[in-house]
């Protein structure tokens, strides 16, 4: 949105004193303080965030974004659309490097090294940290193909040399790694029985944990989830939700979701993007919930705008 844009404007009409000036979208004005942000997690840091600001073209889509990510915990993102929370999430694995009109400035370090420094092998980085997408994207092969895809393309089924140099993979190997990767992905005992059936024919909640799993293959530090569940019916969100909470005790997860119960039910933390792409409040994600310091904040969890 550009700054000349009337949507963008302050209603004048709603404006009562100072700190209760509404936008036309609803939103309260204030100025944000800094110590909102400056939550200090449990944990060690797994992605440091400093300053990070992404432009597509002239729209700046995140303004001085500054943020900790802890290791083996659920970070939640959440705010209302087009306040930069996927463009976010896709700087913490490059992801943004493939649109054309990004720019990213600011450092993202990924246990304390810059992933954005020159010599950086992109495909390393993002078998570290790996994508889930909102809708659910099986290659139209087996679930099997779909699950080893990965491994067989970084070479960790190919073991022997014969193998590397053939390109056949080493098929207790691969066995193997579909079954535990289907397993920590709660899908296994679903589709045990049917590996060589096309991935396209399970249903979309199916579909979204062998995309967990897809990711869970290659072996990943960091799973960022983009609203894995919101094309999904209540029971295949729940069983989404529950393997989010049992992957943080082994991954870092950073999830994107649209709906409140879901951020308060599974996050550990919680940051709070608002319009215009600043990063508003961090926090536990009791306290965002129960005691926000911001009012906007405050507006936009119990529903005021967004
Ligand atoms: N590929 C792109 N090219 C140009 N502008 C983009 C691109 N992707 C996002 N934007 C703009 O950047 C801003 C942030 O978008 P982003 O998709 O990150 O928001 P979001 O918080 O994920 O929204 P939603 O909740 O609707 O998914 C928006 O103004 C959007 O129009
Ligand atoms: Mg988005």
């Amino acid at each position: 949105m550009s700054q000349t844009d009337p949507a963008n404007a302050t209603d004048v009409t709603s404006r009562t004193d100072e700190q209760t000036v509404s936008t036309t979208d609803g939103e309260t004005v204030e100025e944000t303080q800094p110590e909102w942000t400056n939550y200090d997690a449990d944990g060690e840091t797994k992605l440091a965030v400093e300053n990070l600001d992404v432009h597509y073209g002239d729209d700046h889509a995140l303004k001085d974004v500054s943020i900790d990510i802890p290791e083996q915990s659920v970070t939640a993102l959440i705010g209302p659309s087009g306040c930069g929370k996927s463009t976010f999430l896709r700087c913490l694995n490059r992801m943004n490097d493939r649109i054309r009109s990004a720019s990213i400035n600011g450092t993202v370090e990924l246990d304390g090294e810059d992933i954005y420094q020159d010599g950086v092998d992109l495909v390393e980085l993002r078998k570290r940290v790996g994508m889930v997408f909102q809708s659910p994207n099986p290659f139209p092969k087996s679930i099997r193909a779909n699950v080893s895809y990965g491994p067989r393309k970084h070479g960790d089924i190919e073991t022997g040399l014969l193998a590397q140099l053939t390109g056949r993979a080493d098929p207790e190997r691969e066995e193997e790694l579909v079954r535990l990767s289907l397993e920590r992905a709660a899908l296994w005992e679903e589709v045990s029985d049917r590996l060589e059936d096309n991935a396209l024919g399970l249903s979309g909640g199916q579909q979204q944990r062998l995309c967990i799993a897809r990711c869970l293959a290659v072996d990943p530090e960091v799973i960022l989830m983009d609203e894995p569940a919101s094309a999904l019916d209540p029971i295949a969100t729940s069983k989404i939700e529950d393997l989010i909470e049992d992957l943080a005790q082994d991954y870092t997860v950073v999830v994107v979701t649209h709906s409140m119960q879901q951020a308060a039910r599974v996050s550990d933390q919680t940051a709070v993007f608002l319009t215009g792409g600043e990063l508003v409040e961090y926090d536990d994600t009791e306290k965002i919930f129960e005691s926000p310091e911001s009012q906007r904040v405050e507006d936009y969890i119990s529903g005021k705008f967004g």
